[in-house]
């Protein structure tokens, strides 16, 4: 590889190449320096990322023609850059930066990394279905070995957006419903991403997005309004990204949503106040993709310039893509319209993430052309995904005890499109990796046995589908059918794999219909008449509302999207090799018409039911979910007993609950904990998770698990943004789901 630095000669004089011995302070001072020697325009530079030149993430790029963003490069007026991957591409944009720009500033490579580079683990849902925050670091280190091998050194992940909504499509990408389990899940993607030492170049920068409460877009539409309330803002939404920013998350990404009135990217509260205020944030704020250019189409800004000074002002150190600052920002100073310390701070602030990276004592410290052709769909890397999803898949009903199948069982007959499909699996968010790459379930179950038989029935999806196009779904071509039913009636069990297509899920994916897509509905029940012996395989972005499968099939395996190896895991599971673990992150609505449906949902006034219709309720739904929040059934069983709840000499509660694994195979719980505050200074959820545990179990062992209630459990935000613990009674709910558990209570004095 070849270090050159020929031209930035005072970029040597002032900035030693020796940072490894460089301490914090050491940082700060060289950033000063630096900072001096700055022109106004240079400063803005820092502050404009432009997206490369193949991968768009976002709407198409304007006014952004090549020759201009090589003219730029080398002014030294872009301080990074998105959807530039491959040591080759890398290497020669940084060069053209470090080498021709004045300053010689190198450039942060920034991509989606949302669920690996090349290899894929499962999507951030299904992942956060393991409840195991170790196999979630893990994951993200895997991710983030692989993608700074091909010369990236920054993610723009984790989503750590809370939703309730599974009609929005960017549910795939998140930690699911609950404030507890995503803020646990949050923090455990930052240190996987990150490492102990950002410097190595086997660790890269992550990002907390979208700040704030982008999951919450009205009527589950995508980029649409968000108008929420401060006791869910403090109490639901914040609790991840705090808990990024306590885990030392180099970035947070702002949003597309206003939040009551004003767009998030324009909103100083949030950004300066909360984040770089109150939490002591100390790396810098990347805009969405043109989201400071949209604050003027929201109608709060008059044009371009005008939102530019606003997202300034505001705390948007970065501005991604929407050229606002590259072509206004400095005038913007000269005419006194924004002060320029805050850009001082903004620069200050990137400047301290890229020596954080090691950029300035080796600006390619990512790019080994050696280390890109070994790690890339390594075999370490396929094994790590594996195990996770392993881990993320949730055994939703297994009434008749289908599951697992024997090995030497004879007639299993495998159906659906989705079955034979090496693409979907990969799920959406996978941008760099290849398509058709992933194990298929017919792969799968071929390393297994070869004793079954496949028909594909009518085709689910058209095969054409892009990340950047919506899916075509196939609603009257019934050809296939009749084989599928045909072949149904001889079989000894049938294995039927249905959901969504890989990209029916994520960014600018929203769906008025939550049910099984196309014909699979009408697929099912034709074979459920010959044949009642069906395993559901359920592959999906997102909680999909299947009432009828939910009443008449006796067994439902949700595998999400898990990956290139899903097949792998999905045969392993279904022969018993792995018993799933997974408990739900988000609630299985029965009907769109329930959503948004949540576990932790306020009290209301009327909820208990009335002899007449005054209550709250539906008139033709059951106000229960489909599959509540926590659930997920194992192949054994876990038989829950005395729960015990003392108070500690510190005024902490401690609770204990005895686990015995009832069943005849070793088996993993998720022991789940819920308090429940009913009378409080403000209106409290019903219940919240506050605790919980993965044990493993050996069949006939028990184990008694502990949890300590302190403070940080016990309390609230109130609308003043207090941490309150108030005196009174709490209930207490432990158990295997946010449905069911054995109850007690305390005296808070
Ligand atoms: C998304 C971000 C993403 C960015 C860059 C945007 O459209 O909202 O989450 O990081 O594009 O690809």
């Amino acid at each position: 590889m070849k270090f050159r630095f020929l031209k930035p000669l005072c970029f040597i004089v002032f900035l030693s190449l020796n940072t490894k011995l460089m301490s914090q302070q050491d940082h700060t001072e060289k950033i000063e320096a630096l900072l001096k020697k700055m022109t106004l325009e240079e400063k803005v530079g820092q502050m404009n990322q432009y997206n490369g030149f193949y991968d768009v993430t976002g709407p198409a790029p304007k006014n952004g023609n090549a020759a201009l963003k090589y003219e730029h490069l080398k002014k030294g007026w872009v301080g990074s850059m998105l959807n530039v991957r491959g040591v080759e591409e890398v290497q020669k944009l940084q060069q053209l930066v470090v080498e021709e720009s004045r300053l010689g500033i190198p450039m942060i490579f920034g991509f989606d990394v949302i669920h690996g580079l090349k290899t894929q683990s499962p999507i951030p849902l299904a992942e956060a279905a393991s409840w195991d925050m170790e196999a979630i670091e893990e994951s993200a280190a895997v991710a983030a070995n692989e993608a700074s091998a091909v010369g990236l050194n920054w993610t723009f992940a984790p989503m750590v957006d809370i939703s309730r909504d599974a009609r929005w499509g960017r549910v795939m990408e998140g930690g699911g419903e609950d404030p507890f389990l995503g803020a646990k899940i949050g923090a455990a993607r930052v240190r996987g991403f990150q490492g102990k030492d950002l410097s190595l170049n086997t660790t890269i920068a992550a990002t907390a997005k979208h700040f704030a409460a982008y999951g919450f877009a009205e009527a589950g539409k995508e980029y649409n309004t968000v108008d929420i309330g401060t006791n869910t803002l403090y109490n639901i939404v914040f609790p991840p990204f705090k808990a990024a920013v306590e885990a030392n998350v180099q970035s947070v990404m702002n949003g597309f949503n206003i939040l009551n009135g004003v767009p998030v990217t324009a909103d100083a509260v949030l950004q300066r106040d909360f984040l770089k205020g109150k939490w002591g944030f100390q790396g810098f704020v990347i805009s969405d993709w043109s989201s400071i250019a949209e604050i003027a189409p929201h109608g709060f800004a008059k044009n371009l310039k005008h939102a530019g000074e606003i997202a300034a002002k505001a705390g948007s150190d970065m501005d991604m893509e929407s050229k606002a600052y590259v072509t206004h920002l400095a005038a913007s100073v000269r005419e006194g319209k924004v002060e320029e310390r805050l850009l001082d701070d903004a620069v200050r602030r990137i400047l301290k993430v890229k020596f954080e990276l090691g950029l300035f004592d080796d600006p390619y410290r990512y790019c080994n052309e050696k280390r890109e052709k070994e790690r890339l769909f390594h075999k370490d890397h396929m094994e790590a995904v594996l195990e996770m999803a392993k881990k993320s898949i949730v055994l939703l009903k297994n009434d008749s005890g289908l599951l697992p199948l024997k090995k030497d069982q004879k007639g299993i007959l495998v159906i659906g499109d989705l079955a034979d499909d090496k693409n979907s699996p990969l799920g959406s968010w996978r941008l760099a990796s290849d398509t058709n790459s992933a194990v298929s379930v017919l792969e799968g179950m071929d390393s297994y046995t070869k004793d079954y038989s496949f028909v594909q029935g009518p085709k689910y999806f058209d095969d054409d589908a892009s990340f950047l196009q919506h899916v075509k779904i196939n609603t009257d071509d019934t050809s296939g059918m009749e084989e599928a039913v045909a072949a149904a009636k001889n079989a000894s069990v049938v294995v039927l794999v249905a959901g969504e297509h890989g990209f029916m899920s994520g960014e600018a994916r929203s769906r008025t219909n939550i049910n099984l897509p196309g014909l699979q509905h009408q697929l099912i029940k034709a074979i459920h008449k010959v044949n009642k012996n069906i395993v559901l395989v359920l592959m999906n972005g997102r909680p999909l509302a299947l009432p009828w499968e939910a009443e008449n099939i006796p067994t439902i395996l949700e595998t999400w999207q898990l990956g290139s190896q899903s097949g792998n895991a999905i045969a392993q599971t279904l022969f018993g090799d792995n018993n799933p673990s997974g408990k739900l992150p988000m609630t299985f609505p029965r009907s769109v018409g329930q959503v948004p449906i949540y576990y932790n949902h306020y009290r209301t006034g009327r909820a208990t039911r009335e002899p007449n219709v005054f209550w709250s309720h539906y008139a033709d739904e059951k106000n229960s979910p489909q599959f509540p929040f926590g659930h997920g059934l194992s192949y054994t069983q876990f038989k829950y007993s005395d729960l015990s709840i003392s108070k500690t000499a510190q005024k902490e509660i401690s609770v204990s609950v005895s686990v015995t694994n009832k069943g005849e195979m070793e088996g993993q719980e998720v022991v789940q904990l819920y308090l429940s505050d009913p009378v409080a200074s403000i209106v409290r959820p019903v219940k919240e998770l506050k605790a919980f545990k993965k044990i493993r179990l050996e069949a006939g062992a028990s184990m008694t698990v502990r949890f300590l209630l302190t403070q940080k459990e016990l309390g609230f935000y109130t609308t003043d943004y207090e941490w309150t613990v108030e005196p009174g009674t709490f209930e207490v709910m432990v158990g295997g789901s946010s449905a069911e558990g054995l109850s007690g209570s305390f005296e808070l004095e």
